[in-house]
């Protein structure tokens, strides 16, 4: 057996959670449900899921890790030998998104070369679909493979392999350190720009005029707890895995704070650059602001597009700069993505990490090729929304009450927590995780699946 792997240092550890955190989520996800969920008043919700459920979750996957020190099954089964399933679980969630993740950073890395001299001209719709649509009628056949979508999705693959290959200090923790920062940079460049353009303001009172009207439908809590818990990479089995790789005496609650607050702070800037990008377009166009938003691929890839073509000068530029930084914010996502099945994989086959990693890489990588055929698209939508209702929303509800209510666990934890940390973690938590959190999740889930199916 190798010897356990560690961070080098705790920068190095908040600094991989925080890459994990802000990803794709935070730029095109983020600024569109709190538009669709009531604008301002989606505050509400979404300051209520943060520290009633999604904080003090993060907590508790950091504590499960760093005290039973294996991946997401292993730590499981060393709290209970009935609890082995939820790790796997978790880890067949965070495989579930990479695969489809990665081909979003595929798409994201062609536009960074698309943006030299805008290549998508004026349509930009149809340069999206042309993408999916210009080759082969079957897309079962391999004919339905979009080479040009496969490739750069190959590329992706091909360095996100070479970080994982290189381990968690030299690959993720080296990765993290470089990238995090330079990906706040671009963040604060592009929102500047954003909020200078022409019309920006018009976009910020849509973003932000509340609409508390919204805040009795449980739709919207079910948004803000989806957000959340995506936004923080909760469920998926990475926190418990990253804190694994911790030495024993580190501190656990002051690094949960600041990688929440972090990731919050990251997507609200992200917000204001949106939406002010998108007044600026409803100007451009004179349209009406509600009339440009959208989320998902038609924003980064329609929408900006056109956002850039609009721009006064040096639109390569800001191409480049948009699509650099969706490209770095998924990057360290998709890393971590893939350490859960890595890590699970190496201790439950008793292989080395190379090994490990080869073969987690090799299926994400043949799996990623179904949404680069012409029905990716669709099947894309179809796999998001199920995966981040119900996989990650569910397993945390499923991990709180295994741990709360059968295993009796949370007192343990607390007390692990504070043997290592600072800030002491006080019988709040206890009460979030056992009785409040799982009661509106449960609440969410039911109603939310009723209204799925109706
Ligand atoms: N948190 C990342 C994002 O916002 C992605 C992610 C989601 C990572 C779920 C892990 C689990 O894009």
């Amino acid at each position: 057996m190798e010897q356990k792997e560690q961070w080098g240092s705790r920068s190095g550890f908040i600094l991989a959670a925080v890459g994990s955190a802000i990803g794709l989520g935070n730029i095109w996800r983020y600024p569109y449900v709190v538009y669709e969920n009531g604008g301002g008043a989606f505050l509400l919700p979404y300051l209520i899921a943060l520290f009633t459920a999604a904080i003090p979750i993060l907590l508790m996957e950091y504590a499960i890790g760093h005290k039973k020190r294996g991946s997401a099954p292993l730590s499981y089964k060393r709290l209970s030998d009935r609890f082995e399933w939820i790790g796997w679980w978790q880890v067949l969630v965070s495989f579930v998104i990479i695969t489809y993740y990665m081909v979003i950073i595929g798409w994201a890395a062609s536009y960074t070369y698309f943006s030299m001299g805008t290549q998508w001209g004026d349509d930009t719709q149809s340069f999206f679909l042309s993408q999916y649509l210009n080759v082969g009628e079957d897309f079962w056949s391999f004919g339905g493979i979009q080479w040009q979508i496969l490739i750069p999705v190959i590329l992706v693959w091909a360095l996100v392999y070479w970080v994982l290959h290189r381990g968690v200090n030299r690959g993720i923790e080296l990765a993290s350190k470089i990238l995090m920062p330079l990906l706040i940079v671009l963040l604060i460049i592009f929102t500047i720009r954003a909020i200078t353009l022409p019309g920006a303001m018009d976009g910020l009172d849509v973003l932000f005029t509340p609409d508390f009207s919204k805040m009795l439908n449980t739709d919207v809590w079910f948004a803000a707890y989806g957000q959340v818990f995506f936004s923080l990479s909760l469920g998926a089995g990475i926190m418990i895995t990253y804190s694994s790789y911790l030495k024993k005496k580190s501190d656990l609650a002051n690094s949960g704070m600041i990688a929440g607050l972090a990731n919050s702070g990251f997507e609200f800037l992200a917000a204001i650059a949106v939406f002010g990008a998108l007044g600026f377009l409803a100007v451009q166009q004179n349209v009406a602001v509600t009339e440009v938003v959208s989320s998902g691929p038609m924003l980064a890839f329609v929408v900006f597009p056109n956002i850039i073509n609009a721009f006064p000068s040096l639109n390569s530029l800001f191409g480049v700069l948009f699509f650099g930084t969706l490209v770095f914010a998924g990057f360290t996502s998709a890393v971590s993505l893939l350490e859960p099945g890595i890590s699970a994989f190496k201790e439950k086959m008793n292989i080395s990490r190379k090994a490990a990693v080869n073969w987690i890489c090799g299926l994400g990588l043949l799996v990623s090729i179904a949404y680069t055929t012409r029905s990716g698209l669709s099947l894309l939508d179809i796999v998001d929304n199920f995966v981040n209702k119900f996989g990650i929303l569910f397993s945390a509800l499923v991990a709180m009450i295994l741990i709360g209510w059968v295993g009796k666990q949370l007192n343990p934890l607390r007390d692990h927590i504070n043997s290592v940390s600072d800030i002491q973690v006080g019988k709040w938590w206890i009460v979030m995780l056992k009785f409040i959190s799982p009661l509106i999740l449960s609440y969410i889930l039911i109603s939310g699946t009723i209204s799925e199916i109706n």
